[in-house]
């Protein structure tokens, strides 16, 4: 079995995979009622809450997969990106676990890692596809054309359609982070009820921010009763202008090859929905995890003892 470790940003996070894919354990520890207080994440008080909670999820992957460290092959750790001191604690953790058993060390792309969300049992797809890969920090339209094979075809230019959802939700006063709260609110609104423009950058790139400051205008100038009122048909005609610019972006570059959509925003309802024929990443799969961590090592090379004493944490690409 694969050991997988995911700190990159919120979720202390491990999880126990097979060759084969099949995922036999999985915990996700999220550390976002931590952060809500501040709106946001703060790096300093993430690393030192994986710092906190690593072992202990290891120890819950084990046991929930009724396994012990002799069961395991291989470690695989997310390298980056991510915040590097939330990184370098899973990073460290997992040399630590990998140089006690002499075991290889597979250092994983996070990126990768949501693609390779694709991978796991059951309804597992095989490449090629064109990927939408969503989620707080980035967004970007890949050509995967093999196992850790993939070309960018689109990314944003400003904010990832994640933080649109999140800076969206804090702007209409929902509590961080704000995508899923805001998804839900918007089942209950008329998304005709407002036009929000959807940004048409050349190529095949998205643009959000303009999206943010239309909500921005809308909501200022509202009394707090009025916000109440309209919040719901603020929060579905904003979703509704997110989904259907990538929507719209999927659609265009896919051209008859098959779509698969990945990160937390595949999580939305409205997004799942508008794309019943894509193979979207199973619900519990969609935010950070270790199992797709686990799953992309099958298909990277492993780094063998003392190789990987030196590797090194990355924040960006
Ligand atoms: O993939 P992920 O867990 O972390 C990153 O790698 O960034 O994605 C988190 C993002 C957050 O911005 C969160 O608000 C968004 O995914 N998200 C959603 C939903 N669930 C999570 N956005 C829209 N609708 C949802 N249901
Ligand atoms: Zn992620």
């Amino acid at each position: 079995m694969i050991l997988g470790i995911e700190t990159s940003c919120d979720e202390t996070a491990a999880a126990l995979v097979t060759e084969d894919g099949e995922i036999r354990a999985n915990v996700v520890s999220s550390q976002a009622d931590l952060h809500a207080r501040y709106g946001g994440v703060v790096p300093e008080v993430a690393s030192r809450r994986h710092l906190e909670l690593v072992t202990p999820v290891v120890r819950e992957a084990l046991a929930e997969a009724g396994a012990t460290l002799d069961d395991v092959d291989r470690i695989a750790v997310t390298q980056g990106p991510g915040l590097v001191g939330a990184l370098l604690v899973g990073l460290a953790a997992a040399k630590a676990i990998a140089w006690s058993r002499r075991l290889p060390l597979v250092p994983v792309d996070h990126l990768r890692g949501h693609v390779a969300s694709l991978y796991l049992q059951p309804g597992a797809i095989e490449p090629p596809f064109l990927c939408l890969l969503a989620s707080g920090g980035h967004t970007l339209l890949l050509d995967v054309r093999g196992y850790g094979d993939e070309r960018v075809l689109g990314t944003t230019l400003d904010d990832a359609a994640g933080e649109a959802f999140d800076k969206g939700a804090r702007l209409l006063g929902l509590g961080y982070p704000g995508g899923r709260e805001l998804d839900r609110l918007a089942r209950n609104g008329d998304a005709g009820a407002y036009d929000f423009p959807v940004a048409r950058v050349p190529g095949l790139d998205f643009s959000f921010s303009g999206l943010k400051t239309a909500l921005l205008y809308a909501t200022r100038d509202l009394a707090p009763a009025e916000l109440e009122e309209k919040r719901a048909d603020l929060a579905a005609s904003y979703q509704h202008a997110i989904v259907r610019a990538l929507v719209g972006r999927v659609r265009e570059a896919a051209n008859g090859s098959r779509i698969a959509v990945v990160g937390g925003v595949a999580a939305n309802s409205e997004l799942r929905a508008s794309l019943p024929d894509a193979a979207l990443a199973p619900l519990q799969l969609c935010t950070d995890n270790a199992a797709m961590i686990a799953s992309a090592a099958r298909f990277t090379d492993a780094v063998v003892y003392p190789g990987y004493l030196g590797l090194d944490a990355y924040a960006s690409r």
